[in-house]
């Protein structure tokens, strides 16, 4: 695994951001969300994820945590009066815009927002857990921060996607690099459990990105009936959705 990128050490995931964006000609959403067909479709899937999620849903404060460059604050604006940005690389946060509708931009740690207990409606962590070392103390930070009854939606990589998965060979140097980028991943029934411990109640989880072949058209298919039908359980995805499932949604209330 590369030096700079310890998904074990806050850190040097700061230090991989801030030095890593500068570098980049056309800025962090072309290079992770428009890169080739494949990630523009994981951008689509997400974006839809999200908008099925919050279609009746409407928060006065709301943070987002690991928010990046605000690939997704327009979205999570048309949802709330008040949002607030919270990432802890500045060359991350660098990259919003005006456009982006956030009231506030924050550089700070996901385990010590800068934020006052019980005062947040809703917070949303999308596509970051899996760089935040210890998971625990990020949900316990976000359960400090949200009011009774507030909302949390994180969106995460699936530890048990197939894509991501040593197969039953010996690890060549391709693949071994693949799994370390990976380490982070957690399982949606780990996470499920993780936030039920930490005292959230009604626990969901849905697929975000369905799809596992490189072959562009079945992901196509998958997101079309997805369109019609987002199944949904509270303790894990079923076996044999779980490998085809990039990235889940869990979403719960304090
Ligand atoms: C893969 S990027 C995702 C950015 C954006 N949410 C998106 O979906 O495009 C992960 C983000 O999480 C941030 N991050 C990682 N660890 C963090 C931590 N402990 N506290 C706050 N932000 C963190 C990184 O700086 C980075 O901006």
């Amino acid at each position: 695994m590369s030096k700079k990128f310890n998904l074990l050490d806050t850190d040097k995931i700061r230090e991989y951001y801030d030095t890593k964006i500068p570098s980049l000609e056309k800025g962090y959403f072309a290079y992770r969300w428009e890169a080739s067909p494949l990630r523009r479709e994981h951008y689509h899937q997400t974006h839809m994820s999200l908008m099925q999620e919050l279609a009746n849903k409407d928060f006065d404060c709301v943070v987002e945590v690991g928010t990046g460059p605000c690939v997704w604050t327009k979205f999570l604006s048309m949802r709330s009066k008040l949002l607030a940005g919270v990432d802890i690389s500045l060359e991350m946060l660098k990259g919003c815009s005006s456009d982006d509708n956030v009231a506030l931009l924050c550089c700070a740690n996901a385990y010590q927002l800068p934020i006052k207990s019980e005062i947040i409606n809703a917070l949303f962590s999308i596509r970051a857990l899996e760089y935040f070392p210890d998971k625990a103390k990020a949900v316990k930070e976000f359960y400090r921060v949200l009011q009774p009854g507030g909302y949390l939606l994180i969106i995460t990589k699936n530890r048990n996607y197939g894509g991501y998965r040593s197969p039953n060979r010996e690890l060549n140097n391709r693949f071994s690099r693949k799994m370390a980028l990976h380490m982070g991943n957690v399982s949606p029934e780990y996470l499920a459990s993780l936030i039920q411990q930490q005292g959230f109640s009604q626990v969901r989880i849905k697929p975000a990105i369905v799809g596992r072949t490189n072959f562009l058209p079945i992901w196509k298919v998958i997101r079309l009936l997805r369109r019609w039908f987002t199944p949904q359980w509270s303790e894990g995805i079923p076996r044999i959705m779980d490998r085809a499932t990039e990235s889940f949604m869990v979403t719960a209330y304090k």
